[in-house]
């Protein structure tokens, strides 16, 4: 069922919970490919009713980002949430979401602010102000859909450890999934913004790939040192590529490493002939 509406969702939700139906929530912004499904095929799994939201956030895309031309293709999701069981795609306008048209921001509206020792680093540091955007539509959702579960990708490993901070420190009854990164049979993670890359582009974007194989393949040989580590990527660089980082941090609390051992995850944000694409890898998996 394709739902606009938070009304209707909530109509829907109240008639589940009554019936002591378990929710499983999964985040989207929509352009479902199997990344978005695996995480759909784990929430059927283990839910009674599952409900997919799929909205281009305005508030966590910065003035320069691709709020406009990221792709939105809602009849494709549908048909994709239907074949694979899902109960309620809600598929909301901005208005609906923000109660206006007119630029929200936190002048105008209530924002959860995730801690900065989380947002300095990695994507928040160059996206300022994207994970207030994430949690702040994330919240909300939680509180339309009020699911028991709710689904999210190592893909964006940075986001999961995030959302399960506010989840946390904010008391959310729900419980946080994270699931696998979805590769292509090149090893290349699955995005909806690798759409944008010409056919050389996806060859070259999978070296961000191979450089975080080629740092666990060094870790496992017994190589701790972080900056000896870093050093190993630059062979898989060349001028199609502009790093924006590769960073070793711990996997769970994003602590800063001395030395890589198994809890480290290695995380990289490179442009590909200017799409930005972002991996990682915890290592020793
Ligand atoms: P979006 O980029 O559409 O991703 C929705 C969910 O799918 C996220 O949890 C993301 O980590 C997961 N995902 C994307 N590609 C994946 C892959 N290759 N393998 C596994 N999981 C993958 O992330 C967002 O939307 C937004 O920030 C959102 C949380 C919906 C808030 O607007």
């Amino acid at each position: 069922m394709l739902v606009h509406t938070i009304k209707e969702v909530r109509e829907k939700v109240n008639e589940w919970k009554k019936a002591n139906l378990t929710i499983g929530l999964v985040p989207t912004m929509g352009a479902l490919h199997e990344g978005h499904l695996s995480l759909i095929k784990k929430a059927t799994s283990c839910c009674d009713k599952v409900v997919v939201s799929a909205f281009v956030n305005p508030i966590q895309f910065g003035i320069n980002e691709d709020f406009d031309k990221y792709p939105r293709t809602i009849e494709q999701d549908y048909k994709l949430c239907t074949e694979n069981g899902v109960d309620i795609l809600f598929n909301p306008s901005v208005k609906e979401m923000y109660g206006t048209n007119e630029q929200t921001n936190s002048n105008n509206f209530t924002y959860v602010t995730p801690p900065y020792f989380y947002v300095d680093k990695l994507c928040g540091a160059s996206r300022i102000g994207h994970f207030d955007g994430v949690c702040t539509v994330v919240l909300k959702l939680f509180n339309i859909v009020q699911p028991n579960k709710a689904f999210f990708g190592q893909k964006d490993a940075q986001q999961a450890i995030i959302i399960k901070k506010m989840v946390n420190d904010l008391n959310v009854p729900v419980e946080i999934i994270t699931c696998p990164i979805i590769r292509n049979s090149d090893g290349l993670a699955l995005s909806s913004r690798n759409q944008y890359l010409s056919e050389s582009g996806k060859k070259e974007a999978l070296a961000l790939n191979k450089i975080l194989n080629n740092i666990n393949n060094c870790y496992l040989k017994g190589i701790t040192d972080i900056k000896a580590l870093k050093e190993t990527a630059f062979s898989f660089l060349n001028s199609h590529h502009e790093l924006e980082y590769l960073e070793f941090f711990d996997s769970e609390d994003l602590s800063p490493k001395n030395q890589a051992d198994s809890n480290t995850r290695i995380f990289i944000a490179c442009r590909v002939d200017g799409i930005r694409l972002i991996d990682n890898i915890k290592l020793g998996e």
